[in-house]
């Protein structure tokens, strides 16, 4: 079952590969398949919503590298394996990104900060584990999203829904629309969104809570990098990265990297922009109940986890005022895209530098003239 065989020299796409009947997926349930072929290697991103909806990157040297899904056993979910890279020795590295809940909390404080604001306050999270989803996806010469869509059957989620749009990329570049996060062909994005939804409070402020799935072996980290230049992301200084490195080691295997910016529209204007924050990475001892995740991995994986939640101190503007809320991640594998100086930047630096430099030298070289000028001046009639 080919969705499409994109033109692409280099990348694939396949929905849920090898599936064949009698085995059937639940309605709005897939699992997508984006291989991308390099000289020697090969990048897998596998996409799936059974159960919480899931990202797993795995990068292998080969180029011969295959996924294999037992479908009987991965559609059952009663054992782990049932979805392999084969073959399994080539693996170098695999990590899942999961979307686990999104909690909701009515901030009478108005402080948008989870850590600061009690327990009392929190209305039950929605687990996107038990979320009807639907899935789309669509590929042309030059891109390819699976946009997933998700709500569970109540009031809240009547007109709402929680979508993830995933795309892959041939080439570098970066999306026209803001944050505008610098991608290649090692990464993929999703961009995350919550519409319509209903809030259960007057105040009420949202945060997403993610979780990384990985091999032990690996160690992650938060790091957050300052700019000087916010050309890309207006008004943004800052980006954070997830990364993942070998323990004992500081070279970065794969990462999740953010702008700590969220936006209140589908097409953002600048008063549209709201700050986001990240908790601290903690452990968590169960691996997250998703579908892929709970097939791929098979001894003793590590899970951490981290909330990234929306809106700023004294924020007036709460959900319920615009009802959407939208946020990107970048997901992938080797070392994080880093933002450069543009042209234009560059030619504004130096003409900024430049200039009274400029003015400095020939300054110095006029005033010199003119000392030397009237130096023989002043001596002239001596000699
Ligand atoms: C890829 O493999 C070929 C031969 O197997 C080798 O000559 C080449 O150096 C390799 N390229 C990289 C980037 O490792
Ligand atoms: C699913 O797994 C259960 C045990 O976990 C087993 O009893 C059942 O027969 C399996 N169903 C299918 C369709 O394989
Ligand atoms: C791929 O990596 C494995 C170890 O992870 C190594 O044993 C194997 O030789 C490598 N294959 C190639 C073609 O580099
Ligand atoms: C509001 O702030 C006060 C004082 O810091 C704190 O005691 C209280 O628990 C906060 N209320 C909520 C709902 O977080
Ligand atoms: C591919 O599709 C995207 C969105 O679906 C669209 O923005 C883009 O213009 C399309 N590109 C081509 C070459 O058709
Ligand atoms: C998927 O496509 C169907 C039919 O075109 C459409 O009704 C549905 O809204 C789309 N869902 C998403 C999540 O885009
Ligand atoms: C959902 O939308 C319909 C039609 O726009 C409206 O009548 C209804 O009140 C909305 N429900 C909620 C819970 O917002
Ligand atoms: C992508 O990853 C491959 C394999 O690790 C590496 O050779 C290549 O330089 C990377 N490309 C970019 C743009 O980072
Ligand atoms: C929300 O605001 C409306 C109107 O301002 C008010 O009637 C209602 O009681 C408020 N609800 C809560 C839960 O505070
Ligand atoms: C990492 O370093 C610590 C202390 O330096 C050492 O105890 C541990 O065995 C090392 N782990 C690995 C996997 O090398
Ligand atoms: C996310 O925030 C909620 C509410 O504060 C908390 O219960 C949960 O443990 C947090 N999750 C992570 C992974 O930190």
């Amino acid at each position: 079952r080919f969705v499409s065989s994109l033109s692409w020299s280099q990348v694939s796409v396949e929905l849920n590969p090898g599936l064949t009947p009698p085995s059937v997926l639940p309605p709005g349930v897939g699992l997508v398949h984006v291989r991308g072929l390099g000289l020697n290697d090969t990048l897998h991103f596998l996409l799936c919503n059974a159960g919480a909806p899931a990202l797993l990157v795995v990068h292998t040297n080969s180029t011969q590298s295959a996924v294999q899904v037992d479908w009987p056993v991965f559609i059952n979910r009663s054992s782990s394996g049932s979805l392999r890279v084969e073959p399994q020795s080539s693996v170098q590295y695999s990590s899942a990104l999961v979307f686990t809940r999104v909690w909701e909390y009515d901030d009478v404080n108005n402080t948008a900060d989870p850590q600061q604001t009690a327990e009392s306050s929190f209305y039950p999270p929605y687990e996107l584990q038990n979320f009807l989803w639907t899935l789309n996806i669509s590929a042309n010469q030059s891109d390819l999203t699976v946009t997933l869509c998700g709500g569970e059957k109540t009031e809240s989620f009547l007109n709402g829904s929680l979508c993830l749009q995933f795309s892959a990329f041939e080439s570098e570049g970066r999306d026209k629309a803001w944050p505008s996060l610098r991608h290649n062909v090692n990464s993929s994005q999703l961009h995350v969104w919550l519409d319509g939804v209903t809030p259960r409070g007057n105040d009420s402020r949202f945060a997403l809570e993610f979780q990384s799935v990985g091999e032990s072996g690996f160690e992650g980290r938060v790091d957050v990098h300052s700019s000087i230049d916010d050309e890309y992301t207006p008004s943004i200084f800052k980006v954070s990265q997830w990364v993942s490195s070998p323990v004992n080691s500081s070279s970065v295997v794969g990462y999740n990297q953010w702008k700590p910016v969220a936006y209140r529209k589908p097409q953002p204007v600048f008063e549209d922009a709201t700050p986001c924050k990240h908790s601290q990475l903690v452990s968590v001892n169960r691996i997250p109940q998703s579908g892929l995740v709970q097939a791929y991995f098979t001894d003793d994986p590590h899970t951490y986890g981290l909330n990234i939640s929306f809106g700023i101190d004294k924020d007036p503007v709460f959900y319920s005022d615009s009802k959407y809320i939208s946020w990107t991640v970048l997901v992938g594998m080797g070392e994080p895209p880093a933002d450069s100086f543009s042209t234009l930047i560059i030619i504004i630096i130096t003409v900024g530098l430049g200039t009274p430099l400029a003015i400095i030298i020939v300054g110095g070289v006029f005033v010199w003239i003119r000392k030397r000028m009237s130096h023989s001046s002043v001596y002239e009639p001596i000699n």
